[in-house]
């Protein structure tokens, strides 16, 4: 299992599926906002594959996420489009509604980059989010993400055109970011 300060990103279990199908999948607006595409129900046993995870897959690596503390589901979590050649891929998470609000998503964010950089040598990340979705961008940001442009109209969600947000890290400035934050930390405990 990856850890971050206060979530763990481990395999799918069978378990989940049910939880994740109900309190993500099945909600219309969520997964309207979230999936860029049209929403449609998920038959319970179907090997929908975004509940089912295919390990042959080599484009994409599908966490669930778990409270570190007592180890509750409480989200996804996705390393996709992998391209090993630019070594560069997309991240994306989802967090069941009772879940949000409360910092995992920051952390998920810090743990997928930590994924992507040390443990998959790659040397871009990308995030596509709507333009209104502030705790995504902010999620983002906090990590060191860099705002690369505003794709105008670009998602159909729920009757209306959205514009969505691209975001990128390079490993560099992670790994510079990661380092002054270390600083700030230090300096802080220094001034305790
Ligand atoms: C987007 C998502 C992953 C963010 O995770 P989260 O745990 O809710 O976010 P956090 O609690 O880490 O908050 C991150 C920042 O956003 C802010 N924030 C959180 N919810 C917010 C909201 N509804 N409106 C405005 N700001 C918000 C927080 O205050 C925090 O800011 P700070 O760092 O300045 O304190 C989560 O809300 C989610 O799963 N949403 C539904 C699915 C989704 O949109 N997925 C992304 C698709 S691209």
């Amino acid at each position: 299992m990856l850890r971050g300060d206060k979530v763990g990103l481990r395999a799918r279990h069978e378990e989940d599926i049910p939880i994740l199908r109900a309190e993500l999948y099945d909600d219309v607006v969520n997964a309207s906002r979230a999936e860029g595409g049209p929403w449609r129900p998920i038959t319970p046993g179907s090997k929908d594959p975004r509940l089912v995870v295919d390990d042959k897959n080599q484009g994409l690596v599908q966490f669930s996420v778990v409270e570190l503390d007592g180890g509750t589901l409480i989200g996804t979590a996705t390393l996709w489009g992998i391209d090993t050649h630019n070594r560069f891929a997309h991240i994306g998470l989802g967090l069941l509604p009772s879940s949000r609000g409360k910092g995992y998503g920051t952390d998920v964010v810090a743990v997928l980059c930590h994924y992507g950089f040390i443990v998959r040598g790659l040397q871009r990340l990308q995030i596509e989010t709507l333009a209104d979705n502030a705790a995504m961008l902010r999620s983002a940001e906090r990590n060191g993400f860099v705002r690369e442009g505003l794709l105008r109209s670009s998602a159909w969600v729920m009757g209306e055109f959205l514009d969505e947000v691209l975001l990128g890290l390079l490993a560099q400035d992670w790994k510079q970011e990661s380092k002054q934050v270390k600083k700030q930390v230090k300096k802080q405990v220094a001034e305790v």
